[in-house]
C-alpha cells in the first residue's frame, strides 16, 4: 500500500503531521453542478409520477438554480398536472459526469425534499450495466408515506451482510441481491430522526459523509448542522494551500457510523462494486410506496391524484446543496 504524508511548510521545515491516505479530488459548489453533472430525462425506472426535465428547461423554470454558493433542485410547485399527462410532475434527476471508487464523499446539505408522496434519493451507481452489475449504493433515501428512510446496497447475487455490525442504524434486510425480497437491498434504517425529512430541514440539514474502501467497506455518518461532534475535517473546506491536497480522515475518532456495510467472504468487493457516478433525484409515488398511500395519513386515497392536483404541496420538495467534497484514496 502506498501512503502519503500531509506536510505543513514551516519556513524551510517540512513537518509530517500524520499519514494521509486520501487526496483531494474535486468539489462541487453552486454553478459547478451545471458543468459537471448531467440532467437526466429518462422515464423513471421506479415508475414514479414524475417528468424529469432537461437542464435548459430546469433553469428556465427555476427547477434548478445555481449561484456562487448554492445549488437548488426542486419539483414544480406551480402547475396542476393533467391526469392524461404521460409522465407526471416536473422534477430533476442529475448524475455526476465523474465516477469514484474508493473515496470519502462529504455532502453538506441544507435542505432535502419533504412532503407527502415525495421519494427523494442521493445514491451512487455503476455504469457497467446491465443493472445491478457494479453495484448501487443508496445513501439517503426515504418516502414520506411510510416513515422509512435508509441506506442500502443493491447488488448481483452472493452479497449479504451480517445482522450485527458496528453501527447505530438498524438492519432491515441482509441480502443485497436485487433478485431477493423484491429488490429491497440490504438496507439499514437510520436511527437519528434528524437525518431525514421535515426534521432534517428544521435543523438546517447537516453533513452526510460516505467512506468507501475495499477493506473497510462502506460507512455512512450523519451529523446535523448544530451537532458539536461534527469533526473539523468534515466541516472545513478542502485546503489546497497550507496542507496540500493530502487529507487525513481519522474515522476511528468519529464514533459509530450510522450505517455500515462490510465486504469480505460475505460479499466480494471486486465482484460487486466498481467506480460509481453520483445521483440526486426526486420522484413521487412509484414502486416503493405507491401502494401504501391510502393508509399513510396523507390526503385522499390516490398518490397520483394528490401529485397531479396539489402543486402548492410541493413547495418544500427541494434539495439545497451547500457543497460536496470528494477525496479519493491514494492509488484508487
Ligand atoms: C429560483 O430559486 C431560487 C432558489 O430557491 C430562489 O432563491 C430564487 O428566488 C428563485 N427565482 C425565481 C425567479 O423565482
Ligand atoms: C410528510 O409530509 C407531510 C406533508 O407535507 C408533513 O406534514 C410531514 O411532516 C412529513 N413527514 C415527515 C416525517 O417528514
Ligand atoms: C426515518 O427513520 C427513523 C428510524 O426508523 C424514524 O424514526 C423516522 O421517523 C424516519 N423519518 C422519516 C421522515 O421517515
Amino acid at each position: 500500500m502506498r501512503t502519503g504524508y500531509a506536510l505543513l511548510p514551516l519556513g524551510s521545515l517540512l513537518i509530517p503531521l500524520a499519514r494521509a491516505d486520501y487526496f483531494f479530488k474535486t468539489s462541487y459548489t453552486g454553478r459547478d453542478f451545471l458543468e459537471h453533472w448531467t440532467w437526466q430525462t429518462l422515464d423513471d425506472p421506479t415508475h414514479g409520477r414524475v417528468d424529469y426535465v432537461d437542464q435548459a428547461t430546469a433553469l428556465q423554470r427555476n427547477l434548478s438554480f445555481a449561484s456562487d454558493s448554492k445549488f437548488v433542485m426542486r419539483a414544480d410547485s406551480i402547475n396542476v398536472v393533467p391526469a392524461s399527462a404521460p409522465r407526471g410532475r416536473s422534477s430533476v434527476r442529475i448524475q455526476s459526469v465523474e465516477a469514484f471508487s474508493e473515496a470519502v464523499i462529504i455532502l453538506d446539505l441544507q435542505h432535502m425534499p419533504e412532503g407527502c408522496a415525495t421519494w427523494p434519493a442521493f445514491w451512487s451507481l455503476s455504469q457497467a450495466g446491465p443493472w445491478p452489475k457494479g453495484g448501487e449504493i443508496d445513501i439517503i433515501e426515504g418516502v414520506n408515506l411510510s416513515d422509512e428512510n435508509l441506506s442500502s446496497l443493491h447488488t448481483s447475487p452472493s452479497c449479504t451482510m451480517a445482522p450485527r455490525r458496528r453501527m447505530s442504524g438498524i438492519a432491515s434486510s441482509l441480502d443485497c441481491d436485487t433478485n431477493v425480497n423484491s429488490n429491497q437491498g440490504c438496507g439499514v434504517q437510520y436511527a437519528d430522526p434528524l437525518s431525514y425529512g421535515a426534521l432534517f430541514n428544521q435543523y438546517d440539514g447537516g453533513y452526510y459523509v460516505i467512506v468507501r474502501t475495499k477493506y473497510e467497506g462502506v460507512s455512512v455518518w450523519f451529523w446535523n448542522r448544530w451537532d458539536p461532534a461534527v469533526p473539523w475535517e468534515v466541516k472545513l473546506p478542502p485546503t489546497t494551500d497550507l496542507f496540500g491536497p493530502a487529507r487525513v480522515f481519522p474515522t476511528a475518532l468519529w464514533g459509530v457510523p450510522d450505517a455500515k456495510f462490510e465486504f469480505g467472504s460475505n460479499c466480494d468487493y471486486e465482484e460487486h462494486f466498481d467506480a460509481h457516478n453520483l445521483i440526486f433525484d426526486l420522484t413521487f409515488c412509484g414502486d416503493w410506496a405507491g401502494n401504501t398511500y391510502a393508509t399513510s395519513g396523507c390526503p385522499g386515497t390516490s398518490c397520483v391524484d394528490y401529485v397531479n392536483n396539489n402543486p402548492a404541496a410541493f413547495q418544500n420538495a427541494y434539495w439545497e446543496v451547500n457543497a460536496m467534497h470528494i477525496y479519493t484514496r491514494l492509488g484508487a
